[in-house]
């Protein structure tokens, strides 16, 4: 049989690495495929650029349009990135009944609902394995293999980047400016490396995660979203010392009330194998009604970990090339008419515990005067550490753990506390979860 014809948009670390692994494991990938699946074509911005892999036998243009539009490629395969042009050029492969397969968390999430309507109407796959967790098969995993279960919730550290940084930070106490360049010099980062610290990359990919586990459509715009950039390694070594890890956390959970969709750092008992997930390696746990908590490890980003993911998607799309389009895996892994309305909650109805650090006067009674304030709004206390004041300076760091609140009671009193005139400055509040599998 002939080999399946495909282009690619994107030369860069994930184009690279699928040119790479498609060609290094052809023979294999074949054999999976029952195809031979041929790069004909691909797209860069500039075509002098030295590229550390063979394009020998891939006709190379700097216009995607005309990758797109070459009627011999049945997939299109994006990896420029971006939510505008990569927009425009999947839609423009979904009109000429192409099927695509991306990387492109930013565009799936932010336009995955009108991509898939799209996609559905004209009968052809839109497969994205690689925009969510870098190489662990984690959408293939919620949408097929935990298909018979009812998720309750999932939790993960799903950008390598911010996983990467935190780590050097808490192993080697390195600068978080120095080692986010490293992480884009090792091909982590995104193109505007503040989707990464700012968690809008992680936003992106819970918002995907959210619609396949829970069947609601893709609302990038519902979801609580705080970076790393805040963290200090004060913070890291004191979560340490109350024997917890700060991760980075999208967690997305349902109840009667409606939906939590949220990505901030999050204290983590340090003995939870997810605390213990570091560097560029990202986790993901998800819990089941069935099947219990399930835990997914791999690395989240760089070329070859990626390309995994695209590749997979390619046999996939191969290997249903020739199947009827209404009985394929639903995109969302619901059928399309079968999302549910259930609401995401506002951040200030979500119920979680605190790490809360703070400078206080140190003398008698300020401590009362800060636990009064928590007790009036329902909070109780789970540990406390006062730390001595530096010499020659009146404050004393005090860092508490709390028990679970709504977020709201939480805002009210973090605001009665650093009203108080013994209070410098402002608080620092850390989520934590226990995630111990309930
Ligand atoms: P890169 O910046 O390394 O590569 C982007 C590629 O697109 C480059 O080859 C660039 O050309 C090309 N390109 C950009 N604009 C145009 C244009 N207008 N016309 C033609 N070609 C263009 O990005 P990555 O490979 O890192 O990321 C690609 C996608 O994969 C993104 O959506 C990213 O979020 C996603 N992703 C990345 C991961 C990673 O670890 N890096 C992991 C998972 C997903 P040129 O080379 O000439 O500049
Ligand atoms: N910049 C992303 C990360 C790439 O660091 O996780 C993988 O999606």
């Amino acid at each position: 049989m002939e080999p399946v014809k495909i282009g690619l948009l994107g030369l860069g670390t994930v184009g690279g690495g699928t040119v790479g692994v498609l060609r290094r494991n052809a023979g294999e990938i074949t054999r999976r495929a029952g195809r031979g699946i041929e790069i004909a074509r691909a797209a860069a911005r500039d075509l002098n650029r030295p590229r550390p892999f063979d394009t020998s036998g891939i006709a190379l243009t700097t216009d995607p349009n005309e990758v797109v539009d070459d009627p011999e490629l049945a997939i299109i395969v994006e990896l420029i990135g971006g939510d505008t042009l990569a927009r425009d050029l999947v839609l423009r492969a979904i009109e000429q009944g192409k099927h695509v397969v991306t990387a492109n968390k930013a565009l799936i999430a932010k336009h995955g609902n009108e991509i898939f309507a799209a996609a559905s109407e004209r009968g052809v796959m839109v497969a994205f394995e690689a925009a969510v967790a870098g190489g662990i098969p984690i959408i293939k995993a919620i949408r097929e293999g935990l298909a018979a279960n009812h998720i309750e919730w999932l939790a993960g550290i799903i950008n390598g980047t911010g996983n990467f940084i935190l780590t050097e930070m808490r192993d080697k106490g390195r600068d978080f400016a120095d080692v986010l360049k490293e992480a884009q010099a090792l091909g982590y980062a995104e193109a505007d490396p503040t989707f990464d610290v700012e968690g809008i990359d992680a936003a992106h990919k819970l918002t995907i995660l959210a619609s396949i586990a829970f069947g609601i459509p893709l609302q990038f715009d519902a979801v609580y979203t705080e970076g790393i950039s805040r963290i200090t390694r004060e913070d890291v070594a004191y979560a340490e010392e109350l024997g917890y890890r700060i991760k980075h956390l999208g967690i997305t959970r349902r109840n009667s009330h409606g939906i939590e969709l949220r990505v901030h750092p999050t204290l983590i008992p340090e003995r939870r194998l997810i605390a213990n997930v570091d560097g560029v390696m990202n986790a993901v746990l998800v819990k089941g009604d069935a099947v219990g908590p399930t835990l997914y490890y791999g690395a989240g980003a760089g070329a070859e970990p990626t390309a995994s993911a695209v590749v997979a998607d390619i046999v996939d799309v191969v290997r249903t090339l020739t199947a009827d389009p209404e009985n394929r895996v639903p995109h969302l892994a619901f059928q399309p008419d079968a999302l549910s309305d259930q609401p995401v909650l506002d951040m200030a109805q979500v119920e979680t515990a605190y790490y809360l650090r703070m400078q206080a006067q140190d003398r008698p009674g300020v401590l009362a005067e800060v636990t009064r304030i928590l007790g009036d709004h329902g909070i109780s206390i789970e540990a406390i550490i006062q730390k001595e004041p530096l010499p020659g300076t009146p404050h004393a760091t005090v860092i508490m753990l709390t028990h679970r609140v709504v977020e709201g009671n939480m805002n009210d009193a973090i605001a009665g506390i650093e009203a108080l005139p013994v209070i410098e400055g402002s608080v620092t509040r850390i989520r934590v979860e226990t995630l111990d599998g309930q």
